[in-house]
């Protein structure tokens, strides 16, 4: 089977198990091999499930040759850049560089209240702190490695897809790319996922977007929203697991706008925030209808948020299907 060609051939089997994973693991890690030799692979390992899957996929086949470079935002989710320091460098071993850039995200969203605009400058941030590491790998590095799947090719209409890294050093040449998943629908990456030993939270882990909780902490992020949403959405995740819903519910999270609202803690008037539950089933996210959550978990989840984070005093729930509304609040 040819897995560097851009096209999936039609007689490719479609790996549903973790047998057919596993072959197609031992596949890709003769063909890594053949095609780096002793040089040096950098990869932007995110903790998405594409760029984990092939982070894992290449530890197996290159080992320490292998230099991921993990880029903490500040907009992470409660303990998501721990747990990628946790599985890649103390459980796999991996060759990783971890840089909390959090003040220097933050920082530059002082103030920035546009949608559109805050988008712009974490991608453009992003794409600037993984260049300036890049840098100091010159030498060491002469293959870039992608989490591409077969979506992005056929999106990209064949032509090579680059979106998980924006633009690198253009004085930073590689002798070439190395995509072991780009033949690859996202459900079979997630059996090779699997396959190799990563946990269930990281391969069935929901779409989260680039700009992670910014877009979720609407309008100007503030470290205290930022703080709020981050436990609030831990609560969630958290109650949901109890409630079986993890495997029901396709996404969900939460949402701190900037608006506050009166309310009342120890007899005093207070005028906090609000945290909005976001829950939605699609099959593509193009459409999305809001599932009937349980009354009694919806109540122990809000009891829980007054209770437990700081600078909230309301717990709302999002009725709203996509159209009209979009999943994301910005
Ligand atoms: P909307 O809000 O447009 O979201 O209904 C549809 C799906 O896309 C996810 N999303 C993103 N994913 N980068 C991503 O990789 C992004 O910038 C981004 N914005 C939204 C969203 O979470 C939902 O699953």
């Amino acid at each position: 089977m040819d897995y560097n060609s851009n096209v999936r051939p039609n007689s490719m089997q479609r790996i549903t198990t973790i047998e057919l994973a596993n072959e197609f693991i031992d596949a890709q890690v003769k063909a890594v091999r053949e095609q780096v030799g002793d040089k040096g692979v950098l990869l932007a390992l995110s903790g998405g499930v594409d760029s984990s899957v092939v982070a894992a996929l290449l530890i197996k086949a290159i080992g320490k040759q292998l230099v991921c470079v993990h880029v903490n935002h500040g907009l992470m989710r409660k303990g998501e850049s721990e747990q990628v320091v946790e599985i890649f460098r103390n459980q796999l071993d991996a060759n990783l560089v971890y840089i909390d850039a959090t003040d220097r995200f933050l920082d530059k969203l002082v103030d920035v209240s546009d949608p559109e605009t805050k988008r712009k400058i974490i991608g453009g941030e992003f794409v600037r702190v993984f260049e300036e590491e890049a840098l100091k790998l010159k030498g060491e590095v002469s293959f870039l490695a992608q989490g591409t799947i077969y979506p992005d090719i056929i999106e990209s209409d064949g032509v090579k897809a680059h979106h998980n890294v924006g633009g690198l050093p253009e004085d930073m040449q590689f002798i070439g790319l190395v995509e072991p998943v780009k033949l690859l629908y996202k459900d079979e990456v997630r059996v090779v996922g699997k396959a190799l030993g990563l946990p269930y939270e990281m391969v069935e882990r929901q779409p989260f977007p680039g700009p992670g909780l910014g877009v979720r902490c609407t309008g100007a992020i503030t470290r205290d929203r930022l703080e709020a949403l981050r436990e609030s959405d831990a609560i969630l995740r958290e109650e949901f697991d109890k409630a079986g819903l993890t495997e029901k519910v396709w996404q969900f999270f939460t949402v701190v706008p900037d608006f506050r609202s009166t309310g009342v803690r120890n007899g005093k008037r207070v005028f906090d925030w609000p945290v909005i539950i976001r829950a939605v089933n699609t099959v593509d996210a193009m459409s999305a209808t809001v599932p009937e959550i349980d009354w009694a978990v919806l109540k122990k989840i809000t009891d829980r948020i007054l209770a437990e984070v700081k600078g909230v005093c309301r717990v709302l729930y999002d009725l709203s299907p996509k159209a009209p509304a979009t999943i994301e609040w910005e």
